[in-house]
């Protein structure tokens, strides 16, 4: 045999155990994606729909499931599937019919894992798009004025967080304490827009709510459950560090010395009639505030902070290097002396 044959002979033989490796692949791929077809037209689809429109929670056994590609994270959804999780309706989702949640049927890791490709390949809502939420720039008072909002907009009435590990609210419909370790945020946000959309016995909770609140709202659920969420820290961006406090005078002057005065001690001439009165800023060792707490009274304002709503919120006023400039400002030249 020439040297250019056995070449050849083996060229061959590598091409073969490479078609037959990739044959064998693809047939355990639609093997799985079989199975999982099986799986939920035999094991699930008596009580969940995977088609159709959505109805009222009082025709169905489980909720709708049409959307299960976009609507969890995989990983709780694999737990789930598993029978990792505890049970999401406190009172049994038919509460009409039986107030004990029943256990839910448990599949194998393998299995969970096809019907989760499945469900990703096959169960997806072309309605939910891109969420307009950036997580990555959420920060701590955003969520604390989320918490406001649940308790303001009663959806403490109807979905049980936790506060101190204790669970509180009403039992009537899901548990949401764990809904940032379950929710995909595209399906949360596009589901708050319309919860109709949805859930036709859901309610319009959220119809009044302006598109900041929406914000508030949505990012404080995707924290719940997440253990030591990474909360934004504006104060610690770009802008700050390159703050300065001479340009930081011009936006003292321009938004701030109306009421708190041009030498910061409270008597600008918008404070007469003021109660009470605008802090004496020449008085505050404001150069020793927190960080976090000087951004927040002058970005959120005094109604967010505990203090008289006549101190005005500025964040959607005063850009975030003039800000930046601003408290760099306010540390330098407030001591408290
Ligand atoms: C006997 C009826 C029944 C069967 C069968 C069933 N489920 Fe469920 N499923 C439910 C109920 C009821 C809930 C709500 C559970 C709760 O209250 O904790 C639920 C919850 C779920 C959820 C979470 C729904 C949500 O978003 O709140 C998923 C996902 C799910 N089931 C998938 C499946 C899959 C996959 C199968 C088949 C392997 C299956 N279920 C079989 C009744 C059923
Ligand atoms: C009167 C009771 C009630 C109030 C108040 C309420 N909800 Fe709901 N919520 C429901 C019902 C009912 C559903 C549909 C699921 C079900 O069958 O229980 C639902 C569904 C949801 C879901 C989706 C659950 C899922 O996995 O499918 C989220 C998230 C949610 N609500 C958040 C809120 C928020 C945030 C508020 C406050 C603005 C709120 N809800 C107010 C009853 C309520
Ligand atoms: C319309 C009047 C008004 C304007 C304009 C105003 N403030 Fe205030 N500010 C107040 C009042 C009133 C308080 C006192 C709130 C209280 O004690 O409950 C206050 C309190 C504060 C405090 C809190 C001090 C503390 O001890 O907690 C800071 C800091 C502050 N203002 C900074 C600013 C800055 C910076 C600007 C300009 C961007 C500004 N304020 C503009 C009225 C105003």
């Amino acid at each position: 045999m020439s040297n250019r044959a056995f070449k050849h002979k083996q060229w061959v033989a590598v091409a073969m155990v490479l078609a037959i490796f990739f044959l064998t692949t693809m047939q355990t791929a639609t093997a799985s994606e079989k199975e999982a077809e099986q799986i939920i037209k035999n094991q699930c689809a008596a009580c969940h729909k995977f088609e159709g429109k959505p109805e009222s929670k009082f025709n169905l056994k489980g909720p709708d499931l049409m959307w299960a590609g976009n609507k969890y994270q995989r990983p709780w959804l694999l737990r789930w599937l598993q029978g990792k999780e505890e049970n999401l309706y406190p009172k049994g989702y038919r509460w009409d019919l039986s107030q004990t949640p029943a256990k839910h049927s448990v599949l194998s890791p393998a299995q969970a894992n096809a019907v989760a490709d499945y469900f990703e390949k096959h169960f997806l809502d072309s309605r939910v798009g891109k969420s307009p939420v950036d997580m990555s720039t959420f920060n701590e008072m955003e969520a604390q004025l989320g918490a406001d909002i649940f308790k303001k907009f009663s959806c403490l009435g109807c979905h049980q967080i936790k506060e101190d590990d204790k669970k509180i609210g009403g039992p009537i419909s899901i548990n949401l304490y764990d809904a940032g370790n379950r929710y995909n945020l595209d399906w949360w946000s596009r589901f708050a827009a319309n919860p109709q959309d949805f859930t036709p016995h859901s309610g319009e909770y959220l119809a009044d709510l302006s598109p900041l609140g929406a914000r508030y709202i949505i990012g404080y659920l995707m924290t719940l459950g997440v253990e030591d969420f990474k909360f934004f820290e504006p104060w610690k961006t770009a802008p700050f560090q390159k703050a300065n406090a001479k340009r930081g005078a011009n936006v003292y002057r321009e938004y701030c010395v109306q009421c708190h005065g041009i030498q910061g001690r409270g008597d600008g001439p918008g404070a007469s009639g003021l109660d009470p009165k605008p802090a004496v800023h020449a008085e505050l060792p404001l150069s020793d505030y927190p960080e976090d707490y000087l951004y927040n009274i002058i970005f959120y304002g005094g109604k967010n902070n505990g203090k008289s709503p006549n101190m005005p919120d500025w964040g959607l006023t005063i850009p975030t290097q003039d800000m930046a400039d601003l408290i760099a400002y306010l540390r330098a030249t407030f001591k408290g002396e």
